[in-house]
């Protein structure tokens, strides 16, 4: 297998790639992370259009500054309102536009479908970055690949997710990813109102015979982890500003609470945090949640290498 049966792909969803191909990916980045010169310049006259519909900080300057590692140059906009989204124009019509400008386009976009319905209307390859409450591949790619650096891979590992696992698109994504692995333990840490849907725990865990359990209690399990995967809960994500406020500091990492977890346990969050990593956790070394927004950019830059059909390995 070649990472040349990524060339021109776009990506929707996390399960788009093979785990061959994730593989593939994974060596990439890691020789970028130590090679600093590998493939800088490689994508020298490409260009890359970031369209952003709603906020980001991590994501969409990722994408730039892996495309102007590359040698690469960046166009877009990040936020609706500097577009002519707001003269009512349809995602389609601006897609054809922006992918007869460009080599490769990333979007985020609040509705759920969004980047699939880009890529069908795109002459260039669309990277999903984020479709409402559905999937954000290039985070489970950013996961993954940190999970890999810092912990060797993923077998054997039993993983935490805590927080909120309704509406976090970033669980349900590296939840099912992390199932095609062997040997992965999950446990799920979330109040009732804000359990993982049914069909991440019935549809892929239970029918993939994935060992999985539920709690409300952190403190109880955090002993038994490998990698906690904290969540933010998703305020833009709630109907009712009550429910949110009742539930927003359900979990609040704490050194304390760090005292009763493994020596080489990691902690990851996607970011950005609010309350729930209290910021005294940061010096701990087994806080890895920054270490992580790095690696996005090299997985970043190797995704468009891969894509561009300029990695060469
Ligand atoms: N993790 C993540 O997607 O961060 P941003 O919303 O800042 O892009």
């Amino acid at each position: 297998m070649s990472i040349k049966t990524i060339l021109g792909r776009s990506l929707i969803s996390p399960a788009d790639f093979s785990v061959d191909e994730l593989e593939l990916l994974f060596k990439l980045c890691s020789r970028i992370i130590t090679e600093d010169s590998y493939l800088r310049e490689s994508c020298r006259g490409k260009i890359l259009a970031s369209l952003f519909f709603e906020p980001s900080t991590r994501t969409r300057l990722s994408f730039e500054a892996a495309m102007l590692r590359l040698g690469g140059s960046c166009i877009g906009f990040a936020e609706p309102g500097s577009s002519s989204a707001s003269k009512g124009e349809s995602l389609a019509d601006t897609i054809t536009v922006v992918s007869s400008y460009s080599d490769v386009i990333v979007m985020r976009n609040p509705k759920e479908g969004a980047a699939l319905l880009a890529s069908q209307y795109s002459r260039v390859p669309v990277i999903n970055a984020g479709d409402g409450g559905h999937h954000h591949p290039t985070q489970t790619l950013t996961d993954l690949v940190t999970i890999k650096q810092l912990r060797g891979g993923f077998d054997n590992l039993t993983v935490g997710f805590c927080g909120d696992l309704k509406f976090g698109r970033t669980v349900h994504s590296l939840a099912a990813s992390l199932s095609r692995y062997p040997n992965i333990r999950m446990i799920f840490i979330s109040p009732d109102e804000l359990k993982a849907p049914s069909y991440i725990t019935n549809d892929i865990l239970k029918k993939n015979n994935i060992e999985y359990i539920e709690t409300d209690r952190l403190e109880k399990v955090i002993g038994d982890l490998d990698v906690l995967y904290m969540t933010r809960v998703q305020r833009e994500r709630f109907l009712n500003e009550e429910e949110y406020l009742r539930l927003k500091d359900s979990y609040i990492l704490t050194p304390d609470k760090m005292k009763k977890a493994k020596e080489e346990m990691i902690v990851l969050h996607p970011l950005p945090r609010v309350n729930e990593i209290d910021i005294e956790v940061d010096a701990d070394p087994r806080a890895a949640y920054f270490k992580q927004a790095e690696y996005g950019m090299y997985i970043r830059m190797a995704l468009i290498a891969a894509i561009a059909g300029v990695a060469g390995c």
